[in-house]
């Protein structure tokens, strides 16, 4: 406000008396609320020099002129003072709030706990992967099974060792009707059910858990997952064998380990051999992992006996094929080193987040 007007006001009673308040509050407001209620007290419809104004009509035109001129100057320098001071103290306001209530966006959030596969489906998918890569199918069969496709079909006699009520899980009907149900003790009557839908030329795997009446310890458990794989083509022989697992082995455990095939028997494959790497510790030398003899057995495999061709009605005459059979666990534990196969199964992710 230029001195000539602010003494022209001073120089009125009235106007000087609403100056004199309006700068006065002006001082002791310093919220927006605050300087809101100031304006609304000065210059609203109810406002003081709005008051003022509405008296002009009873003025003498002369006393009205000097009115109306001086008050509406007073009116618009309260407005301007006051939007000036509103938009001072919004910008401190925010200057105030980005310094208390800062936020540095680029601190890292807070973890969300990820999950992750547990070994046992990890090296399963591993394996699947080296077999698919080879034309491998994977299939799958059911836990529960019949004894004729556990036992029976895979040519193993009912005086076999593995029949036996104390290696086996029976699972009696309280009926009586299903006395032949049991768990499977092995994935290989997936064998017999992909032989029964379908058929040669086939090359299928088959992953999933068999169970066995073991007394847990530290490389035994009830319960276990193994890979069963089966090749059924003209002309299959024992060199396809080695030379797929083998290769198997290689991708596994590296490119630099020995594959040995010891003889063996299996109901269902003749001939049969276990199946030994060179132990990936000592590298055959001898060690402790190995128990000094330089190899660790991984599976059991063999060539499809003719009888168990028969079962499922193909003609031995006209094809030949190889299966065999590998512990995950087993597996899992020589690559990653791992001395407990219960650690597999107690849901302790002290162990579990380590793979
Ligand atoms: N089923 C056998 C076992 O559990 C492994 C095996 C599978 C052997 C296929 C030969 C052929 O020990």
């Amino acid at each position: 406000m230029n001195e000539e007007l602010r003494r022209e006001i001073l120089g009125d009673p009235d106007f000087s008396t609403i100056l004199e308040d309006f700068e006065r509050g002006l001082e002791h407001a310093s919220s927006v609320e605050e300087i809101e209620e100031l304006r609304r007290a000065f210059v609203s419809r109810k406002g003081r020099i709005t008051e003022l104004l509405k008296r002009l009509p009873t003025l003498e035109p002369g006393e009205r002129r000097r009115v109306g001129r001086l008050g509406n100057l007073l009116k618009d320098y309260v407005e301007k003072t006051v939007a000036r001071r509103l938009s001072d103290v919004r910008e401190m306001e925010l200057r105030r709030t980005l310094v208390e209530e800062w936020v540095d966006i680029t601190l890292p959030g807070d973890p969300v706990p990820r999950g992750s596969l547990h070994l046992i489906t990890r090296v399963i998918e591993e394996i699947e992967d080296i077999f698919v890569g080879m034309g491998y199918q994977v299939v799958e069969g059911p836990e529960v099974e019949l004894d004729y496709y556990n036992f029976e079909a895979l040519n193993t006699p009912d005086w076999h060792p593995s029949k036996s009520l104390q290696d086996t899980f029976y699972l009696i009907s309280p009926y009586g009707d299903y006395p032949d149900l049991l768990l499977r003790t092995h994935t290989s009557p997936v064998q017999i059910r992909v032989m029964e839908s379908t058929r040669p030329p086939l090359y299928v795997i088959a992953p999933g858990k068999a169970y066995r009446h073991d007394v847990p310890d530290a490389t035994h458990s009830i319960m276990m997952h193994q890979v069963e794989g089966l090749a059924v083509d003209e002309d299959i022989s024992f060199s396809d064998l080695k030379g797929t697992l083998e290769y198997f082995t290689r991708r596994m455990f590296g490119e630099e380990r020995e594959v040995r095939f010891r003889p063996h028997f299996f109901p269902f494959t003749e001939p049969s051999a276990e199946v030994d790497v060179s132990c990936i510790m000592c590298r055959g030398k001898g060690c402790r992992l190995c128990k000094g003899s330089g190899w660790l057995e991984i599976m059991g495999a063999g060539m499809v006996d003719p009888n168990v061709f028969r079962n499922v009605g193909y003609d031995p005459e006209e094809v030949t094929g190889f299966a065999f059979g590998m512990g995950v666990e087993r597996i899992a534990m020589l690559k990653y080193g791992i001395p407990d196969i219960r650690l597999f199964y107690e849901n302790d992710v002290r162990f579990l987040a380590q793979f």
